[in-house]
């Protein structure tokens, strides 16, 4: 009998879901200015836009409650602290400390989270792909910041 309450209410649970985190992408995508190197671009994809950007990949297993729930509010925090999807948006002193924190974060291995990797083997990664993140996000914080002078 007990089980079959446990199985009910799991069912239940199912008909209340989180909304999905997939807009459409516009001009204020960090994609959409052509001078990001397709391997930087690939690094995001995989490892980091799913929670900071406005278009999250759900595998099935994020589909259903309450794993749903928990993958939402990472991605809403996520995205208050950094959305790729609204970068054209920021002013250029939020550009070069975010650049700067995505090389520190990733350096430190605090970012992608480590509950993301656990699940999502792709988005780890290698001490080469989180050099060659570092070493773009130096050098386009420095443009950035050379165009602003
Ligand atoms: C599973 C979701 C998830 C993934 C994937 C992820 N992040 Fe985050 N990120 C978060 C959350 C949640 C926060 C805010 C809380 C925190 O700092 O732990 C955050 C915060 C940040 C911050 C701000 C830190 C600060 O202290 O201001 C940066 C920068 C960042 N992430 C960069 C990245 C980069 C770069 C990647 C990819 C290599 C990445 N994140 C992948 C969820 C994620």
């Amino acid at each position: 009998m007990f089980i079959v309450v446990i199985i009910v209410a799991f069912i239940a649970l199912q008909f209340f879901q989180p909304e999905k985190n997939n807009q459409a992408i516009d001009n204020n995508h960090i994609f959409s200015s052509t001078d990001i190197p397709a391997p930087i671009q690939e690094i995001l994809k995989s490892a980091c836009l799913d929670c900071h950007s406005n278009q999250t990949r759900y595998p099935w297993y994020d589909r259903i409650s309450p794993v749903s729930w928990y993958v939402t509010n990472h991605i809403e925090e996520g995205k208050e602290e950094l959305n790729f999807s609204e970068w054209k948006r920021l002013s250029a002193i939020d550009k070069i400390s975010l650049l700067n924190k995505i090389c520190e974060e990733t350096e430190e291995k605090k970012m992608p989270l480590k509950n993301y990797t656990a699940m999502h083997k792709s988005a780890k990664l290698t001490d080469k792909q989180i050099a060659e993140l570092c070493n773009w996000a130096e050098s386009y914080g420095m443009k950035i910041f050379k165009a602003n002078l």
